[in-house]
């Protein structure tokens, strides 16, 4: 009998089966399968886990190691734990932001792919489902965010800090409103951190009217650079979510930014595949303009949760280029209800890596 080759994949679906001890959920759905790697028969990968008791790991190795040991033709596997540090021995991170509960990083390591599509719309469909949320154009250089909501004026101090203005029941800023639409900025790294550090701490993030944020959306620019590393170390991310089209480039670049965030030890709340298909506004038939499923494939590899497929549709860009994003301007639309699902998966990921992960409770 010819034994199938292995791959990463394999491994991935194999450990789906293994349960944290205690808990319903998965080791891959929770994220603590990281770098998995093979090599002919042998296995490489990375346990994380958030536990210093050593029975916990020793069950949980011993459950990786059995799971694997059942696929067929499996070699050595080389299992590295890496124990998350309880977050009361952990060095202190970063201060969290007065009245923001959560804050989640909207990324990508390609531009143009829509993040700040994702971003606003994401931000509006957690609104839309109650929520009390912020969006932060972390886009110094570029800020998309006042062409996609519209030019609402600009945003007042009050008590030395600046308030947010008030679009479609978001409190957002960003350095275009601050600014206005003038001459292309010229800023130099040091600036951009600067000014990034400004816009998380010296803004009222709940409005004249003081209320909690629930979720502050961080829009960033491409990349790995200035700003990214700035916010990471500003600010606790509750999490990222990386924003990927379907083509092979765009998805290398999408590991880039994974890999940043895992590094930075941010919890990757999943992978949303923008552009992902076509539908033709005359028949209504989908069409592959790129190979759409890289996205799925490539958070399956890596462990990570898949948030959705959005397709390619004009609709979309109007409404991002004419202040009226798709969710609200059309919230029947089949595109907005798909924003929807994502802001729901999102919302679940970001409780789930805000509170279960520090607080789980091991039986
Ligand atoms: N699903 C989609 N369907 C149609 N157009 C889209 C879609 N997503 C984004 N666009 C359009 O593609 C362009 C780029 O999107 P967007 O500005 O959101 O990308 P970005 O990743 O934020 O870019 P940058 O890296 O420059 O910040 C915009 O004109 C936007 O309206
Ligand atoms: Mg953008």
């Amino acid at each position: 009998m010819v034994t199938p080759r292995l791959t990463e994949d394999t491994i991935i679906s194999a450990l789906r089966e293994v349960k944290y001890p205690g808990m319903s959920r998965d080791l891959v759905s929770f994220g603590m399968i990281k770098n998995t790697r093979v090599e002919g028969a042998d296995v490489y990968l990375d346990l994380q886990i958030p536990t210093e008791d050593t029975q916990v790991i020793a069950k949980v190795e011993a459950s990786v190691r059995e799971a694997l040991g059942r696929i067929p033709g499996i070699g050595t596997l080389y299992i590295q734990t890496v124990r998350r540090q309880a977050p009361q021995e952990s060095a202190p991170g970063p201060a969290p932001l007065p009245g923001v509960r959560r804050i989640i990083a909207v990324a990508s390591g390609k531009g143009g792919v829509g993040k700040s599509t994702v971003s606003v719309n994401l931000a509006l469909a957690l609104a839309q489902s109650g929520a009390v949320v912020g969006l932060l154009d972390a886009d110094i250089y570029g800020p998309n965010v006042p062409r996609m909501l519209g030019e609402v004026g600009r945003p007042k101090a009050h008590e030395g800090k600046i308030v947010p203005l008030v679009r479609y029941g978001l409190n957002v800023i960003s350095v275009g409103y601050l600014l206005g639409d003038q001459s292309p900025i010229i800023w130099r790294g040091p600036l951009v951190a600067q000014a990034l550090k400004q816009l998380l701490h010296e803004v009222h993030w709940g409005g004249l009217d003081d209320r909690a944020l629930d979720y502050l959306i961080v829009d960033l620019p491409p990349g790995t650079g200035d700003t990214q590393l700035t916010l990471v170390q500003s600010v606790p991310l509750t999490g990222g979510v990386i924003v990927t089209t379907p083509s092979v480039v765009a998805l290398m670049d999408a590991e880039r930014g994974l890999r940043m965030f895992r590094e930075a030890r941010v919890p990757i709340l999943g992978i949303v595949e923008n552009m992902s298909y076509f539908i033709c506004p005359h028949c209504q038939g989908e069409t592959d303009i790129f190979s759409r499923g890289g996205g799925r494939q490539v958070s399956e590899s890596l462990g990570v949760p898949f948030l959705g497929e959005i397709p390619l549709n004009p609709a979309i860009r109007e409404g991002g280029d004419h202040g009226a994003p798709i969710v609200v301007a059309m919230p029947e639309s089949a595109e907005a209800q798909i924003f929807r699902a994502v802001a729901e998966k999102v919302r679940l990921a970001a409780e789930t890596a805000a509170e279960a992960m520090p607080q789980m409770t091991i039986r």
